[in-house]
């Protein structure tokens, strides 16, 4: 009997799904999942390309490629870079929150130092402003946290000061591939459990 290769089940619903079918729809995914890690997290940024800016004279796409510019020119590591990046990726989700958002969706791909530090950031922004109606010094709470330093570092020199319309932008193609390996090494492991 000559079998055609499916495109997709015939099945609508689990519960009438044979174990063909199954097969067939967990290794279209596992092989989907794969070759595109890190895909939707460089849509979501990229959907912020022609935002307007909230007054800063950069919007958050652009200030999102000057600071991972920033990192990539002073020869901080690649997975550094990628959370350099995605920092603020879901500051339109909700702008006082965002930082643990955006930790949320990047633990899974991000050493405990850069997640850390990505997932607290706003607080430690803070330090930079020279006028808030919060606490300034509100990150003290956490002085002596083993991530401390590298999340005051980053915020100096990659988020406080990165909203300079003149700095250097590369474009996030440059970056992609970067955001691929790093979400991509994790992709691999996770598809093995995919059941
Ligand atoms: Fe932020
Ligand atoms: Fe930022």
């Amino acid at each position: 009997m000559r079998t055609v290769a499916m495109k997709t089940v015939a099945a609508t619903s689990f519960t009438e799904t044979t174990a063909e079918e199954w097969a067939f729809a967990v290794e279209n995914g596992r092989r989907k999942y794969i070759a595109d890690a890190g895909v939707a997290a460089l849509k979501l940024l990229e959907s912020q390309k022609d935002e307007p800016s909230t007054g800063w004279q950069v919007n958050n796409y652009q200030h999102s490629l000057s600071a991972a510019t920033k990192a990539l020119r002073n020869g901080e590591d690649e997975e550094y870079i990628v959370a350099v990046l995605l920092h603020d990726l879901a500051q339109d989700l909700d702008p006082m929150r965002h930082d643990r958002i955006a930790g949320t969706l990047l633990k899974p791909f991000l050493e405990p130092a850069n997640h850390w530090m990505v997932a607290n950031h706003q607080v430690f922004q803070l330090s930079f402003r020279t006028h808030s109606k919060f606490d300034t010094k509100a990150c003290e709470k956490f002085r002596g946290h083993p991530f401390f330093e590298h999340t005051m570092r980053f915020c100096d020199l990659y988020d406080q000061s990165c909203f300079d319309p003149t700095a250097e932008r590369l474009p996030l193609a440059e970056f992609e591939p970067m955001v691929r390996r790093a979400f991509g090494r994790v992709m691999q492991d996770r598809m093995g459990m995919y059941p």
